[in-house]
Parts: C-alpha cells; sequence; structure tokens
C-alpha cells in the first residue's frame, strides 16, 4: 500500500498538473517585479492570458520574454494615471476578448519617521497615490468591464499592516488599510453582479520594494524576518503569496468574497507581551 507521503506527492503533482486558470485573462498592475511577476508566470502556467501593467518597462518586456508572446503582454501603466489603467483594461480586452482577473498589485513604500511631525505631506500623498488611489482605478476600470458581463474577481495586495499598527510608515499603513477598506465596500457593490473581490496581506518578504527600503540583501532581509516572525522552519517567499493569488482567482474560490487574507504565518495574532506558550530553551 502506498504511504501517506507518497499518496499526498502524487496529489500535488496533480494539483501542479492542472490549468486551473485555463482560458481565463488576467491582468496584472506591478507584474514587472516580485509579487507580480511571481503571480504573472503562475497565472500563465495555469492556462491565463496575462497582461502585464507596469513602470518598469525593460522589466516587464522581459518577463513576457520568459512566459511567450502569445500568451502574454506588456503595457506601460502608472497606476497613478487614469487614462494609462483605462488603457490597459482595454488592451486586455482587444487582445485576448476580456478580462477575467483584475490583480491590483502595483506599491511603494516610503521609510518610516518615528515622529509624525517629521513626515511630509508630500511623501504621504505619493504613497496615497500609488497604494489607493491606483488600486481605486485598477477596480474601477476592472468593474466598468466585468459588470456587464456579469463576470470576473478582483484581487488587491495589502499588507500585513492592513491589521496591525507599529510595523510599517503611517502613510503605508493608513493606505493598506485603506486598501482592505476598498476592497469590502466593492465587494459589497459588486455581489450582485457575481464580481468577488477580495485582498491579500502578506508578512514581509525579500522584494525590491521591501530590500531597498530596510537596505538588506535577500539573505540578510530573510533572516532579520525570519528571527520576528512566528512560524519557524520556513521562510515566505513571492510563490507563496502567488499561489494565494491563484487561490482567489481560481473557481475553487468561487463563494470567497470581500475577504482580506493574511499570509503572515499567524504574526498578526501573536501577543508578543504574553509568552503563555514560550518553550523552556532546553525542549
Ligand atoms: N515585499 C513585502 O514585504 C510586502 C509585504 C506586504 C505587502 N507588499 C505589497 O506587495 C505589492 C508588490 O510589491 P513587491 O513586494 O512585489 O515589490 P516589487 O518592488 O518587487 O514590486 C512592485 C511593483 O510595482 C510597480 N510599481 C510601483 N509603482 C507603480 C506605479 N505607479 N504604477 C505601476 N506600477 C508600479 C514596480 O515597478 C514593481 O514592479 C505592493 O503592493 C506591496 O506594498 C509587499
Amino acid at each position: 500500500m502506498a504511504s501517506a507521503s507518497i499518496v499526498s506527492a502524487v496529489t500535488r503533482r496533480q494539483l501542479y498538473d492542472l490549468r486551473i486558470l485555463e482560458g481565463k485573462v488576467a491582468l496584472i498592475t506591478g507584474g514587472a517585479s516580485g509579487i507580480g511577476e511571481c503571480t504573472t508566470k503562475l497565472f500563465s502556467k495555469h492556462g491565463a492570458k496575462v497582461v502585464i501593467a507596469d513602470i518598469q518597462d525593460e522589466q516587464g518586456h522581459s518577463v513576457v520574454n520568459s512566459i511567450g508572446l502569445s500568451n502574454s503582454t506588456f503595457i506601460h501603466c502608472d497606476v497613478t494615471n487614469e487614462d494609462h489603467v483605462k488603457n490597459a483594461v482595454d488592451k486586455a480586452v482587444s487582445t485576448y476578448g476580456k478580462l477575467d482577473i483584475m490583480f491590483a498589485n502595483a506599491g511603494t513604500l516610503d521609510r518610516p519617521k518615528p515622529r509624525i511631525i517629521d513626515n511630509e505631506k508630500m511623501d504621504f500623498e505619493r504613497v496615497l497615490s500609488v497604494n489607493v488611489t491606483g488600486v481605486f482605478l485598477g477596480m474601477k476600470h476592472a468593474a466598468r468591464v466585468m459588470v456587464p458581463a456579469r463576470r470576473g474577481t478582483i484581487i488587491s495586495t495589502s499588507s500585513l499592516s492592513s491589521g496591525l499598527g507599529g510595523v510599517a510608515s503611517h502613510a503605508y499603513t493608513c493606505s493598506k488599510h485603506a486598501v482592505v477598506g476598498l476592497t469590502r465596500n466593492l465587494a459589497v457593490e459588486l455581489g450582485q453582479f457575481g464580481i468577488r473581490v477580495n485582498c491579500l496581506s502578506p508578512y514581509a518578504l525579500a522584494t525590491s520594494l521591501a530590500k531597498e527600503f530596510k537596505g538588506l540583501d535577500d539573505e540578510g532581509f530573510e533572516k532579520a524576518t525570519n528571527f520576528m516572525a512566528n512560524l519557524k522552519d520556513t521562510t515566505l517567499r513571492v510563490d507563496d503569496v502567488a499561489n494565494a493569488a491563484l487561490f482567489l482567482a481560481s473557481d475553487e474560490a468561487k463563494y470567497v468574497s470581500g475577504q482580506n487574507l493574511f499570509i503572515d504565518g499567524g504574526f498578526g495574532i501573536v501577543n508578543s507581551a504574553i509568552k503563555l506558550f514560550k518553550y523552556p530553551p532546553e525542549s
């Protein structure tokens, strides 16, 4: 009789081989790098046609080349510019005939300054412009084509800081709370059309955005975040977030809407002041 581990390996292999987004069309903002790049590749592997919308043209084209020109395309898009976002959505529809999945993932960071009085209005507005207005525009133009089709799913990228204070700057924390609010409000509006709207909230992971902000390389970044993590003996990577996006984008999540899915290994629910379950060092 096959052991449980062989059965589970076979099942995983079969799941991996399934193309669960076959026939779907996705638009991914911030798809040129990090979480967006990994999700673009995963969606494509699962049969989706993908449009990458990003400000990094060279990186965007290089992702398209690695996937193949018949399954993906790049469009220059600054998510703070409504014409750009409108064009990106229209490009998905004109190239592939429809839009099934919108992943409003592009985001930016600012350096946290401990005192609010040192924070500049200009920096605050820049972060909100990309992280909130950018997501709003992506959702608005996705809804423009999804509502008449009465079909689609929208996913946004928020952050651990949507549920916790003190882990990022005021602007970033504020922006990621806003993304959850927008996601929930839109899930209510679009439910009547059968359109699902959800949000992903990852813990820290070593992407360009996060490494640059911390001034660390991959190893140094992961060492620091693993030290603080609740879930040990593992490391959060971009494919973990991409897999969560795949689930939310797929029909496997057909009744999931209005949710903020934390990919944080339980970090957000720990009360770090109480060490009730801390094992003694010898165990
Ligand atoms: N890395 C982390 O630790 C972490 C944790 C939680 C949430 N997030 C969120 O994940 C999302 C993706 O970030 P990432 O970590 O993959 O970083 P990343 O820097 O690798 O990717 C961000 C992408 O967004 C693009 N982008 C930035 N501003 C844009 C704009 N105005 N218009 C269009 N594209 C723009 C960048 O060019 C880049 O390709 C962001 O929303 C970020 O806030 C990241």
